[in-house]
């Protein structure tokens, strides 16, 4: 399923979508005003929704601070998870980071949120730090996690899979 999908950059257009996605994901959901200042304002603000034809299935955004990739958000609606959605918006966003002269990515993560943390493994990011009480709904702790060498994983994955595919 995951096939149909396409990475394309957030516009004002899917916003009602992103939202209904963001109130499934998110126990203090951003506001649609925050995602349209986010794409029409911001400009370190980089967020892209992955669609199969006009639904949208997930989004994620960023910020670009320097040499330095900040992950804001990420999420997928609920009909659209483990099929490599999130996966996918990943992906995209480390090699569009790398392209834009950003070689270290960052993200908080719930502590208790272990499904995205698995996701972000894959990636080779690992925790580096942790803010008590970060999330002000439960009072939960924030992981603070990092990836250190974009270009040094993507590089091994394109052998990696170079090899899986007898190249
Ligand atoms: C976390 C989230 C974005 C993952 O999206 P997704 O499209 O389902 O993830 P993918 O299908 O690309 O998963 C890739 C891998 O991540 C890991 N993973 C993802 N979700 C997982 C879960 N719920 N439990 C365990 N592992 C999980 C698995 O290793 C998975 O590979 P597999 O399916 O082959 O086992 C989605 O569950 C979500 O929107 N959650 C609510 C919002 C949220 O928590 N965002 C992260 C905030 S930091």
């Amino acid at each position: 399923m995951s096939a149909e999908i396409r990475i394309t950059p957030m516009t004002p257009a899917h916003l009602v979508q992103v939202m209904e996605i963001e109130k499934a994901s998110f126990t203090v959901p951003w506001s649609e005003i925050t995602y349209f200042r986010e794409i029409t304002e911001n400009p370190y603000a980089i967020y892209i929704v992955a669609t199969a034809a006009e639904e949208v299935a997930g989004y994620a955004g960023r910020w670009l601070i320097l040499d330095e990739s900040h992950i804001t958000n990420i999420a997928v609606a609920p009909g659209w998870r483990r099929k490599g959605v999130a996966r996918k918006l990943m992906e995209y966003m480390l090699r569009a980071s790398l392209g834009q002269g950003a070689n270290r990515m960052t993200l908080e993560v719930r502590r208790s949120n272990l499904g995205a943390q698995k996701l972000y493994e894959e990636f080779d990011f690992s925790v580096a730090g942790l803010r008590r009480g970060y999330y002000t709904d439960n009072n939960e702790d924030a992981l603070i996690m990092w990836q250190y060498d974009i270009a040094a994983y993507l590089d091994r994955k394109e052998r990696k899979d170079g090899a899986d595919n007898g190249n």
